[in-house]
């Protein structure tokens, strides 16, 4: 497969809106210069002569988006995890960060989390990294490499961090910020620099603002992390008692976003009616994390308040809150989350159907990306080829059920090959 023009055929399926997954059993998929044409039961006579690929009974679906993960904290993944967000932070997840001062140290470990990210569900992810330059830019050659779109952050903190993961102040560390967009000008294909401020506690009111500015300055979008646990909550009360809650914060500091220029916040978990407000006034886009909720206690965000009133829904795995960068997992946990939200918390709060969290993962979060994330008319041709041909069953079953089941049951579902705008970007050696 050498130019992104093609037809694939198999198993297909796609959200046509968040209620609705439109499937073709033996279906054709049209890729022309890396666009989707659509998804056809039949193959429509002016494709006719493109070169063919027939992948028999396997699954087709749309790449996924990772909406927020640490790429530094990949190789810790799934240990340290009996504390809250504060403790974790200061005991497990900025002594690691510090590490990659070293740039072989970054090196290497970024190798782990590039190839592994190449492998599983997700085309387009938006990526924390960690506060030094080098290792960022040693990141984001790598992963410019394997033909992923990303958004990647150099992550600005100048308080909180312990003498190692500091910068010294807001001007240091809004000077390194420029040193680094400069450094990466015209650099890459396929992977764009996003404003990375940690969050609320890690940034000085005059890193805070410089960034807001600087967001408007250069046209960068920001990304950070919004009321994900009551103790940084109350925290973020105490750093800046002005604020009305915790997003006015951001609000105050310029750093909430525009529609155009959407910014990424990361849990709302404890987002009350006015934080959904402020979210939804600045077109912000909520990254969740369910896996990451459960594991540091955080709690259960009201995913579906969000999505009645309208805001962009997208999901993360937040690497290393949340042990996997398997999206299939977490968009088990967000329904079993959502489940238990309505059966523990509000009644009145529905839990998310499977459409709809098949949509969050697909193009919920690939919307940040522009048309992404679906297999409709005009939208970047992602695809991940699935063989679930060993998960056996004494059913019949349909191409919507052999997607629940390889969501609630991942075992047996392999990934054979991966396209990011029509170029095959893996395939899976037999
Ligand atoms: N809040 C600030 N930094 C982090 C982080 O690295 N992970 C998570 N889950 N929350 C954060
Ligand atoms: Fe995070």
């Amino acid at each position: 497969m050498t130019n992104n023009t093609f037809v694939l055929r198999g198993g297909i399926a796609f959200s046509e809106d968040k209620n609705r997954i439109t499937t073709y059993y033996r279906g054709y998929l049209v890729c022309v210069d890396g666009v989707c044409k659509g998804a056809f039961p039949e193959l429509p006579e002016q494709y006719k002569d493109l070169t063919l690929y027939d992948y028999g009974e396997r699954l087709i679906i749309p790449g996924m988006t990772d909406l927020h993960v640490h790429a530094p904290q990949y190789t810790f993944r799934g240990i340290g995890m009996d504390e809250e967000l504060l403790e974790w932070l200061s005991t497990y997840t900025f002594p690691e960060e510090a590490k990659y001062a070293n740039k072989e140290y970054a090196k290497k470990a970024y190798e782990y989390f590039t190839e592994d990210l190449r492998r599983c569900f997700t085309t387009r992810g938006v990526v924390f990294g960690t506060l030094h330059n080098e290792a960022t830019i040693e990141l984001m050659d790598q992963l410019d490499e394997t033909g992923l779109v990303t958004y990647v952050g150099k992550v600005n903190m100048d308080r909180n961090g312990g003498e190692n993961l500091q910068e010294a102040d807001a001007a240091t560390s809004l000077e390194a910020t420029r040193e680094w967009l400069s450094a990466i000008e015209g650099r890459y294909k396929n992977t764009m620099p996003i404003l990375t401020p940690r969050f609320i506690p890690s940034c000085s009111d005059d890193l805070m603002k410089g960034l807001g500015e600087l967001a408007k300055e250069k046209h960068l979008r920001i990304q950070s992390h919004l009321s994900e646990n009551k103790s940084e909550v109350a925290w973020v009360k105490e750093l800046v008692p002005e604020s009305t809650c915790y997003a006015n914060a951001y609000e105050l500091f310029d750093t909430m976003g525009t529609a155009e220029q959407p910014t990424i916040m990361a849990h709302c978990v404890h987002s009350d009616e006015k934080e959904i407000e402020i979210l939804k006034k600045h077109g912000a886009y909520i990254a969740h994390c369910a896996d990451s909720n459960m594991n540091l206690t955080s709690g259960i965000a009201p995913i579906r308040k969000f999505l009645d009133a309208g805001i962009h829904v997208g999901l993360g795995t937040d690497v290393a809150a949340g042990s996997s960068m398997n999206m299939i997992k977490t968009m088990l946990i967000t329904l079993q989350a959502s489940k238990m939200y309505y059966r523990l918390v509000d009644t009145d709060v529905k839990p998310l159907t499977f459409e709809e969290v098949f949509y969050l993962a697909t193009e919920g979060g690939g919307s940040y990306f522009g048309k992404v994330g679906s297999f409709k008319e005009g939208y970047d041709f992602d695809a991940v080829v699935i063989d679930d041909s060993k998960m056996f069953s004494m059913r019949d079953m349909s191409i919507r059920e052999r997607i629940e089941r390889m969501c609630y049951n991942d075992a047996d579902a392999i990934i054979k090959d991966k396209f990011v705008k029509g170029k095959k970007i893996y395939t899976r050696m037999e």
